[in-house]
């Protein structure tokens, strides 16, 4: 009898990651032979202990904190979204081609989208924060063809950048990008906090006046409850709110996908691991 394909998340620290559970559950759910376990990588030896992963039979990985960078130095082939975003949360061994995906968008998307039921078609979507989290998300949205994407950062600069190195690839003028203050009296159909701001418990100082009571605020962060910047929209009167656990489960959804040809179920894994928003 063949031994079970192999697969891992690798992160540091990694005792937190879901994603062990996440993948164990789709591969019963699906029926697939494989075990999935989680890979403490010491900092500095990415490329080392991945190679040991392949030399054991590894078969495809997770990537995590603070690897998404090296996952790509490391990937002999690119995905346009990992490209795009400069970063590879998942990687695919055959042979000696290591692919490499960034799967983060495209689950944020599908959570918006199909999970939580809101169009991003014709709608003006504000995405908060220019760093790593922002990046991958960028393509996703605008394939969905929004109105407008307006990525709004605490260092003007550093959106600037960031969007015009996507208009240099050819993106859309519908995307823009400016500081917090530029939001001005602009209203948003979707805000995206793609910040690190929840995770020290503040928000982006942005204005109440850019939700509206019928649109969607989304945290990418997820199982910290109400954040500073759900409270900020729930007290504007914001009737959606969302974490960020949908993007996670489907997330994991693509790339298990990727791997092994096989979409697993979601929405039950959502409601597992949901943590409530209170
Ligand atoms: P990630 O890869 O998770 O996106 P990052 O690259 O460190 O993390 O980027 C963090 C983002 O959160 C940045 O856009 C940062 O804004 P600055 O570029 O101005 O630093 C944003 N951020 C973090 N804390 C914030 C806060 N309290 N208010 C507003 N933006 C914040």
């Amino acid at each position: 009898m063949s031994s079970p394909d192999r697969y891992a998340v690798i992160g540091n620290p990694i005792s937190q990651s879901k994603s062990p559970l996440i993948h164990t559950s789709f591969a019963q759910d699906s029926g697939q032979d494989m075990v999935y376990t989680a890979i403490e990588g010491p900092l500095g030896r990415f490329a080392a202990t991945v190679d040991a992963f392949r030399a054991e039979g590894g078969r495809g990985l997770n990537v995590t904190l603070p690897f998404k960078l090296d996952a790509c130095a490391y990937a002999t082939d690119l995905s346009e979204d990992a490209r795009a975003a400069g970063a590879a949360n998942a990687l695919k061994f055959e042979g000696d081609r290591v692919r490499a995906q960034n799967f983060d968008g495209i689950g944020l998307v599908r959570d918006i989208t199909h999970n939580l039921g809101h169009a991003l078609q014709g709608r003006r979507v504000l995405l908060l924060g220019a760093g790593g989290a922002s990046r991958g998300a960028i393509l996703p949205i605008l394939n969905q063809a929004p109105a407008c994407l307006f990525v709004a950062n605490r260092t003007v600069a550093k959106a600037r950048d960031l969007v015009r190195g996507f208009h240099a690839s050819g993106a859309s003028e519908t995307l823009q990008g400016g500081g917090l203050d530029d939001i001005g009296q602009q209203t948003f159909d979707v805000i995206i906090n793609a910040t690190s701001a929840s995770l020290s418990a503040e928000t982006p100082a942005l204005p109440a006046s850019a939700f509206v009571a019928d649109g969607l605020a989304y945290d990418m962060v997820y199982g910290k409850g109400l954040t500073p910047f759900l409270r900020l929209a729930q007290q504007t009167g914001v009737r959606h709110l969302a974490d960020g656990v949908g993007m996670l489960v489907e997330q994991a959804a693509e790339a298990f996908a990727w791997w092994r040809g096989v979409r697993p179920a979601t929405r039950a894994m959502i409601e597992r691991i949901n943590v409530p928003l209170v």
